[in-house]
């Protein structure tokens, strides 16, 4: 469904939602209706109208991502360990970790170089996004080439530039190598004649992966902590909706819900790369990407699917242009860089195993 359709949609089911008296667990959960946010007119936006749509557009990070609920600490512990497990990369260099760091710094599941490189030194095209709360968005990939983190994880060992690898049956020929993969898959996947698969080493790191949750400050405050948030991250909530940031970056991971094109008001020139385009060759596809979250952004620099913006204030001036051609103010910026900031959750730490 194109933007367009889904306001009108939207518009016209608005009386009947506001009649039937929309309760507040029901529009927070994982679906709702961004368009709205068309109804929420600049002189509305006080604290309880910004907190109202705070949970209505986007919400508290749920405590088990979709498909977590059966899996197993057998399954998990597999799936980290594979996660850091370097041999089965071509020379043996190179793990998930890697490109996706969990046990250095902040942990922020990404990596401060604008494109990753790869076992072979080779570069790739694209920044690497991070791996927590990953999960719950829609699709994977900046052009969610991959429906879920399952898919997902089935790519990078293979891929040319990045682990490298020419086959599955490889990859489990290397692990066959190494003590007690064997009975860690045996345990992982019980009931099965043949549990060292591919499919189930890519499970495995799914299950490692949904794991991943990191709620902050914000999710604090919806869940009743007042001060968790300062008066000037309350600031940038209030102009992250007003501004209709929301419209596109919506849900409880604070986009990857939708896929929409960079430059939509003003042609973005900063990208060679063309986005969905490349899979579907559809002309509408055209530097559409996924949306990208915003949880932990203000620790995943640079930005942009090329990497090639440096600073989160730049992302953002840049986003008010080319997305909503506004020119945001030096104050407006700030405040919302403020408001992103309470997005940054942290793990428990993880170490390589
Ligand atoms: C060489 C660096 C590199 C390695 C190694 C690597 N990745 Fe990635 N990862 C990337 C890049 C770059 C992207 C974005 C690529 C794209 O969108 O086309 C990405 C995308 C992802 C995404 C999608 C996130 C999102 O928001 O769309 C997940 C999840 C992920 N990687 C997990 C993994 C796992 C699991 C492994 C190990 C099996 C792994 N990666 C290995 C660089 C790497
Ligand atoms: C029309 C949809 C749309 C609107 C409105 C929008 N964005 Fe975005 N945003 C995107 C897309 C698409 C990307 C990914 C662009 C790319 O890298 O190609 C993005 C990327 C970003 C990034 C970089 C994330 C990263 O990991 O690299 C930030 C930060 C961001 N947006 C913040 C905002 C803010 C703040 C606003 C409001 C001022 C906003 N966006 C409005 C669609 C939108």
């Amino acid at each position: 469904m194109t933007r367009f359709v889904r306001c009108i949609v939207l518009h016209a089911l608005l009386p009947a939602i506001a009649f039937c008296g929309i309760t507040r667990a029901a529009v927070a959960a994982e679906e709702f209706p961004p368009h709205l946010q068309y109804h929420v007119h600049e002189k509305m936006m006080d604290w309880e109208t910004t907190l109202l749509c705070a949970r209505l557009f986007l919400g508290r990070l749920p405590s088990v991502m979709p498909g977590g609920q059966s899996d197993t600490p057998e399954r998990i512990a597999l799936g980290k360990r594979l996660y850091f497990e370097r041999a089965i990369s071509i020379n043996r260099t190179q793990s998930c970790n890697d490109c996706h760091l969990l046990n250095e710094g902040r942990r922020a599941g990404a990596e401060s170089i604008p494109t990753s490189k790869g076992a072979l030194g080779g570069f790739g095209k694209r920044n690497s996004p991070t791996v927590i709360n990953s999960g719950f968005q829609i699709a994977q990939f900046w052009d969610g080439r991959a429906v879920n983190l399952f898919e997902q994880a089935k790519g990078p060992i293979l891929n040319p530039v990045e682990m490298c690898m020419k086959s599955p049956e490889e990859v489990i020929a290397r692990l066959k190598e190494i003590d007690g993969y064997k009975e860690a898959f045996s345990r992982a996947f019980p009931g099965t004649s043949e549990p060292m698969t591919y499919d189930n080493l890519a499970e495995a790191i799914a299950a490692f992966e949904r794991t991943l949750i990191a709620p902050g400050d914000f999710d604090k405050m919806l869940d009743g902590q007042k001060n968790a948030m300062s008066r000037q991250e309350k600031r940038g909530l209030t102009k992250i909706i007003q501004f209709h940031c929301t419209e596109c970056h919506y849900g409880v991971t604070v986009g990857g819900r939708i896929f929409e094109m960079i430059g939509a008001v003003h042609p973005y020139s900063g990208t060679e790369d063309q986005g969905r385009y490349e899979i579907s060759k559809k002309i509408e596809d055209r530097f559409v990407f996924k949306v990208p979250m915003l949880r932990n952004v203000t620790r995943t620099a640079p930005y942009f699917n090329d990497g090639k913006v440096q600073t989160i204030e730049e992302a953002v001036r840049l986003m008010g242009w080319h997305q909503l051609g506004v020119n945001l103010r030096p104050e407006d910026v700030s405040d919302l860089v403020a408001f992103l900031g309470t997005l940054e959750g942290d793990l428990p730490p993880v170490e390589a195993p």
